[in-house]
């Protein structure tokens, strides 16, 4: 395959968008991480084994990977690692001290928010550790000490590689935490190979049919619990940055709180189901959707009677996040083109977000 990752490349590829060019080079990041991060991922394990209080922050797709981070850290390390949005991160730093971990997750390197973070952490003589796509961008400068994502330049405004670059980081870094390193790797691979599965026309064929159906669609539910909360709010982002539909991710659990008022006929509700604990939880919550009239899509290894339509991914584990998020990205994609939108440039949106 060509390599299509050099820092100076930034021509289309063949692709009509940058977009969908961005989302079909991430197995070739992932793979560039299994094989050239794992040491930046040991020194981020030192740090946080060493740390007393670790904070994830970052801004939209960031402060959701940060998000998963802290699953990821849980689940994996049984560690307990914070993650905070980092404009909210002014308001909650008051018991940060010389031996919390500040680590800034950011595409750019340049967003306000985080920039802010960085700088609150320091003052407070926290240590700031930066999982950064942009190499001498600010956040890169300031912090002690980076881990460049190398997902290549990312034009589109919406955030897809550089997000699976970062968990592929944080997955890495949690299995290293828990003696598990060769396991964290192994898990990786598969999950390269999953998300090649998922990039495939065959399942291509199924996102474009729902596709097809959602192109009017005024609204559109995600749900997913556990690992898969993070990619539900991360996969109605994508859905509402590119295609202006009315797109809420929420905890599966939270249905019964509120969310299930919102459910008529034909309401399109994308389920993320991966075979882990959630698994009963969160396909009793679709069942709920669909007798209340929904129309549930269901993005799983397996198949469900309360899907509608079963997008199939493979099953890789405490990576799920990374393959699962995929045919939502796509998902995005398609629609942003049935609706006569571009794909790389939505409406009110900048790349990386510099002034407050
Ligand atoms: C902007 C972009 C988002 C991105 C966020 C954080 O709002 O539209 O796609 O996730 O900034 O950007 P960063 O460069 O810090 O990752």
């Amino acid at each position: 395959e060509p390599l299509t990752l050099r820092p100076a490349d930034t021509s289309l590829g063949g692709y009509p968008h940058y977009l969908i060019k961005e989302i079909h080079e991430q197995p070739r990041v992932l793979a560039r991480i299994a094989r050239e991060r794992l040491d930046g991922a040991r020194q981020l394990a030192d740090l946080i084994r060493h740390s007393y209080g670790t904070f994830l922050v970052g801004c939209g797709t960031a402060g959701y990977a940060a998000l998963c981070g802290s699953y990821l850290f849980s689940r994996i390390a049984r560690r307990h690692v914070n993650a905070v949005i980092a404009s909210e991160f002014k308001y909650q730093e008051h018991f940060l001290t010389d031996r919390s971990l500040v680590i800034a997750l950011t595409q750019s390197g340049e967003t306000i928010d985080v920039i802010e973070a960085v700088h609150a952490a320091k003052r407070r003589g926290a240590t700031v550790a930066a999982l950064v796509n942009v190499t001498g961008s600010t956040v890169a400068r300031l912090a002690d000490f980076t881990i460049p994502l190398s997902a290549g330049p990312e034009q589109s405004v919406l955030s897809t590689k550089a997000y699976t670059a970062k968990l592929a980081i944080l997955l890495l870094t949690a299995h290293i935490l828990n003696g598990s390193e060769h396991v964290g790797l192994d898990t990786l691979w598969r999950a390269i190979e999953g998300m090649e599965m998922a990039l495939a026309p065959a399942t291509l064929d199924r996102i474009r049919a729902v596709a097809d159906r959602l192109v009017d669609a005024q609204h559109c539910y995600v749900i997913g619990r556990g690992l898969s909360y993070p990619t539900a709010l991360e996969a109605a982002l994508k859905i509402k940055e590119v295609t202006y539909i009315h797109a809420e991710g929420f905890a599966g659990g939270e249905l019964k709180h509120g969310v299930i008022a919102l459910i008529e006929d034909g309401s399109p509700c994308l389920v993320f189901s991966p075979l882990d604990e959630t698994r009963a939880d969160i396909l009793s919550g679709a069942m709920e959707v669909r007798s209340r009239g929904g129309w549930v899509i269901g993005i799983s290894p397996e198949p469900d009677e309360a899907f509608h339509v079963h997008i199939p991914v493979a099953d890789v584990g405490d990576a799920s996040p990374l393959v699962s998020i995929v045919p939502a990205q796509l998902l995005a994609y398609e629609l942003a083109v049935r609706r006569g939108l571009d794909p790389d440039k939505p409406r009110n949106l900048a790349k990386s977000v510099t002034v407050k």
